[in-house]
Order: C-alpha cells, then sequence, then structure tokens
C-alpha cells in the first residue's frame, strides 16, 4: 500500500501523498484514503491537477455526488440563486467558486471577498458529507485567498460540562438566507425576525454517522435561531459558542497553490477564506458527497 499520512501540527488536517488520485484506486488505498478522513477531517493532495471529469471520478469511489447548492437551493426553495455566468457545460455536481467574471457575469460564486465561518449547505435537510475543492487558479499566498478549517469535535469537547448539558438535545434553524460571504440569497433579502426565518431544523450538537463522536454544528452565524428560546437569549447563547469555537487552537489554514485538493468532513469541520486581491483570478471546482440527516 502506498499511501502516505501526514498530520498536521494543527488541530486537523493531514497531507496524502503516495498515491494517484486521477487513476482508479486499489481498494486497499482507499480504505487508507478514507480512515485517514474521518481521523483527520480535512486532507490535502497536492500537485494533481485534474479535470472535472477526474474530480468527479475521484470522488465517487468514496461516495453519491451531491449537486451544488445553487441546485439544492432550488430543489427546497423554488428561487434561483445559481451565477449568471455559469457555463453551460459544467456538470451539476460542480460547483465554481470564482471572482471571475466573463461579459460582465460571474462564472462562479463567492467572489473575492471573506467567507465567513460555515458548513457547506446546512440550510437543507441533509447537508453534504463531504466537500472537496480543487484549485485550477489562484493568487500567491501573500495576496490572500487563504482558506481555514475548524475542528468542531475538539470545540465540542472543550464546552464547560454545564453547557454541554444546555445544548445536547436543543434544535436551531440554520438560515437559508445567506451565502457564506455574507450576501443576502435572491429572494431571501428581508428578514425581520430570526425565530421567522427559512432555513433547516438542525441539531446544535451534531453525532458523526461514522465516528459516533460529537461535535457542535452551527451552520452559520447569520440570522440562526435556537429553537424555543426568546431571541435575545438565542443570541446571547450563539454569541457565547461562537466565542468558543473559533479559537485559532481549533483550526488549520491552507494555502492555495494550482493543483491542490482540499476535501474536508463537512459533518465536524467548518471552513471560512480569506479576502484576496480583487485584481487577481481565483477558480477553484468542487465535487460534494450526499450525505445524512443530521442528529
Ligand atoms: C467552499 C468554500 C472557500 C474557498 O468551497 O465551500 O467555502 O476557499 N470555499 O473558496
Ligand atoms: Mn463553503
Amino acid at each position: 500500500m502506498a499511501v502516505q499520512v501526514s498530520p498536521f501540527a494543527a488541530g486537523c488536517g493531514a497531507q496524502i501523498s503516495g498515491v494517484d488520485i486521477r487513476e482508479p484506486l486499489e481498494a486497499a488505498d482507499r480504505d487508507a484514503i478514507r480512515k485517514a478522513w474521518l481521523d483527520n477531517l480535512v486532507l490535502r493532495f497536492r500537485g494533481v491537477p485534474m479535470t472535472d471529469a477526474q474530480h468527479m471520478a475521484f470522488t465517487r469511489q468514496f461516495g453519491e455526488l451531491e449537486f451544488n447548492p445553487a441546485k439544492l437551493i432550488e430543489m427546497k426553495y423554488g428561487v434561483s440563486t445559481q451565477t449568471d455566468g455559469r457555463k453551460a457545460e459544467i456538470p451539476p455536481e460542480i460547483s465554481v467558486i470564482s471572482n471571475i467574471i466573463e461579459d460582465g457575469k460571474a462564472i462562479g460564486g463567492l467572489g473575492d471577498g471573506e467567507a465567513f465561518w460555515h458548513t457547506d449547505s446546512s440550510f437543507v435537510d441533509v447537508p453534504p458529507a463531504a466537500s472537496l475543492l480543487r484549485s485550477l487558479e489562484c493568487p500567491p499566498p501573500s495576496a490572500g485567498g487563504a482558506t481555514s478549517f475548524l475542528n468542531c469535535y475538539a470545540a465540542y469537547d472543550d464546552l464547560p460540562a454545564d453547557t454541554k448539558k444546555r445544548i445536547d438535545g436543543m434544535t436551531m434553524i440554520h438560515a437559508a438566507t445567506h451565502s457564506s460571504g455574507g450576501k443576502a440569497h435572491r429572494g431571501f433579502e428581508t428578514v425581520e425576525d430570526v425565530s421567522k426565518v427559512p432555513g433547516a431544523r438542525q441539531p446544535m450538537v451534531r453525532t458523526h454517522p461514522e465516528t459516533g463522536k460529537k461535535s457542535l454544528f452551527l451552520g452559520r452565524r447569520i440570522n440562526a435561531y435556537v429553537l424555543g428560546l426568546p431571541v435575545v437569549e438565542s443570541e446571547e447563547l450563539l454569541d457565547e459558542l461562537w466565542d468558543h469555537m473559533v479559537q485559532a487552537k481549533y483550526t488549520w489554514t491552507q494555502e492555495w497553490q494550482v493543483g491542490d485538493l482540499v476535501w474536508w468532513d463537512n459533518r465536524c469541520a467548518m471552513h471560512r477564506r480569506d479576502a484576496f486581491d480583487p485584481s487577481m483570478r481565483r477558480l477553484m471546482h468542487r465535487t460534494q458527497l450526499k450525505g445524512t440527516r443530521p442528529v
């Protein structure tokens, strides 16, 4: 078996080497990669520029492909949030994350700004289990655009016992109103009362379906609401949990190179992205694996 797993010193993440993931995997390599993913939450493969077809074929060896989030939002909420300049030939299982404008239209989502801490698509009832993001074009690290990952198991484990007791079994709404860049999705612009926000009901503490471990599961901060609490108390509790959760000790930061593929466990890791120099091009394609209903 060729797979080598080199965990990073931070709270999550490992570099995987020794295997060409553009080729079909031997069963033992596939199992080793899967285990490394469950153990380390985030995997990085470096120096593997690939096509969409190779990216999708690699992903399929670990489960069923999920559609891109605009498609998921359209299916659940009946509104279109797809960027105008998306290329018709790109399969619906590929998300395009880019600041590139062609003919006056954005070819992908998220622009060049900061993306705030989030779980991908947890505003639908069954969010993806995994996201696999690959870099086709990116600015040098000195121009920004790094992506950080957060170990939500560790953040949960370190909570005071009384906080754990309080939130275990609580449900919250993961609002569908905003992108991770903080931009309102078309059709979701006005929210007067967060307790009535459109979104999915999710457990605040999630038990991972494969590892059995518990993690904090907060989605994104904007328009979040803890069911059963007055809005003021919900805001206080969420602020307290977020302050605790986003400590640097739980995070690892990826500085991108062209040909990187980073694969995170969307059930127990969150991520954010730094803004970057708007004069530079950044183009990422992403596949996702279908998940299971959070419990
Ligand atoms: C994502 C995402 C961050 C980035 O692909 O889900 O949040 O680095 N991307 O572009
Ligand atoms: Mn994301």
